[in-house]
């Protein structure tokens, strides 16, 4: 964060208030208005935090008037090309992308992590089996801080660092575990010999009953889906994570507070509200018919996996898991299923509508990974938790950041009172 020296002036009761400015190394100015309630003794109004950076941050840069995304400087594409899960964990954990010895020895310690403590099978047997997968991972990462209460200390960079290792070695495994324990499956440990995205599908998919291969093509759409969902800067749930730490919570709890976050539809749920939505459209014809509703003012319907709040040019994300999407659909002969025969039909309408193209609504991340992950085999209930796995280590390198930094203190919103005034109580006989 560079002092700019520019400053900008706000005249407010005869008053003339100087604001400093400072220059981010990338995007616009940022004016200084933290000094602005103790000097002119007003508060400023900003409810989607759609002008106030609540942070600085050395991680993840977006320009969405360019669509572009910058993971330590490293653009999106070239990473989900080149790179691989664990490289780019590495790489918004530690701000450089490792050496062969340095990504070794990270690998080593992720992979010699991904077992969960066995009582956290009697953990996980206390759930419905009916529950979402969502609910269950919520419950078990808040419940990790009561497994792993060694690595709960904020103030020991060693455990934090034990706790950033843990939460990106378990959180596979847990979600794993939460969608075999749906569908009363045995759950399946880990395997060391195979990559982060290999043992997850091998945990999800195999049964001890026969052998499982790993496809490597569908590993590869696997690991490219985690790259593209790693970070994505300060987000709702990673703010929330952000809020929740700032009290000094422990890192798991923290974790689980973002998950619960990601949760909503117009954040992470959009993936599987994606599908439900193709679903609920079911055939080609019917597509005028939701693209009429989705334009209708007085009809609360929105097309999931459309708009952003960032981008308003292309996801960069999207672009990417659209080959992807190809490549799946074509591996696993599954081109002219009619729920995918919906999804492309649909996506060629809305990107030549008047409507969509005016409002810079374009398809993103979350429709193409529902695609992908539907023709995988999951159900539309693991694709949140699929996407909370893959964000956790945008989160914790997030709150590691925010943690080492001497200006963190406790956030704190200040809000438009636009209640009732001081007024008596009234005794309830009198009301
Ligand atoms: N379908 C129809 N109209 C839409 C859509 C949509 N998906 N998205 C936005 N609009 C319209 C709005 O009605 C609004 O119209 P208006 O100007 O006439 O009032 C205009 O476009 C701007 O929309 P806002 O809601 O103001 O945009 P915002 O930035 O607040 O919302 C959001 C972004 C939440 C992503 C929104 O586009 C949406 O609800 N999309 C569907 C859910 C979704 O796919 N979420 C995933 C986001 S990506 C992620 O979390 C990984």
């Amino acid at each position: 964060m560079t002092d700019t020296q520019k400053t900008a002036q706000l005249s407010l009761n005869g008053e003339t208030y100087e604001l400093p400015m400072f220059s981010p190394s990338a995007g616009p100015d940022v004016l200084d208005i933290r000094k602005l309630y103790a000097q002119a003794g007003v508060f400023t109004y900003d409810p989607g935090f759609t002008s106030t950076a609540s942070c600085d941050s050395t991680i993840t840069y977006i320009d969405g008037g360019k669509g572009e995304l910058l993971h330590r400087g490293y653009p999106i594409d070239q990473l989900a090309s080149k790179s691989h899960h664990l490289e780019v964990c590495y790489l918004l954990l530690y701000g450089e992308l490792p050496t062969a010895a340095q990504l070794e020895d990270f690998e080593t310690r992720v992979t010699r992590h991904t077992m969960v403590h066995e009582q956290m099978l009697n953990f996980f047997r206390g759930f419905r089996r009916d529950a979402h997968p969502m609910a269950t991972l919520v419950g078990v990462v808040g419940a990790m801080s009561a497994f792993y209460h060694d690595s709960t200390d904020i103030n020991d960079p060693w455990q934090r660092e034990v706790a950033a290792v843990r939460l990106i070695a378990k959180l596979p495994t847990i979600a794993a575990m939460a969608y075999k324990y749906s569908i009363g499956q045995p759950f399946v440990y880990p395997r060391n010999d195979l990559d982060y995205a290999a043992n997850f599908l091998h945990m999800c998919f195999s049964v001890p009953a026969e052998e499982y291969h790993v496809d490597p093509i569908l590993a590869r759409a696997m690991d490219r889906i985690f790259i593209l969902h790693a970070d994505h800067e300060q987000n709702a749930s990673t703010s929330t994570v952000r809020l929740a730490s700032s009290s000094g919570a422990n890192p798991f709890a923290c974790i689980a507070a973002g998950i619960a976050c990601l949760w909503g539809p117009a954040h992470g749920g959009a993936n599987q509200a994606c599908l439900e939505m193709l679903k609920e459209i079911g055939t080609v014809d019917r597509i005028p018919e939701f693209i009429a509703r989705a334009k209708d003012k007085n009809d609360p319907f929105r097309l999931m996996g459309f708009g952003h709040r960032v981008y308003k040019n292309t996801d960069p994300r999207a672009k990417v898991l659209k080959q992807s999407a190809d490549e799946v659909l074509e591996l696993l002969g599954v081109e002219n299923n009619p729920l995918l025969q919906v999804a492309k039909e649909l996506e060629q309408t809305a990107l030549n509508d008047e409507y969509f193209i005016e409002k810079k609504l374009f398809p993103n991340v979350d429709f193409y990974s529902g695609i992908i992950l539907e023709a995988m085999g999951f159900p539309t209930s693991m694709f949140t938790p699929i996407f909370a796995l893959s964000r956790t280590v945008g989160w914790i390198s997030q709150w590691k950041e925010m943690i080492a930094d001497p200006q963190n203190k406790i956030g704190r919103p200040r809000q438009l009172y636009l209640g009732e005034t001081a007024r008596d109580y009234v005794d309830i006989e009198n009301r």
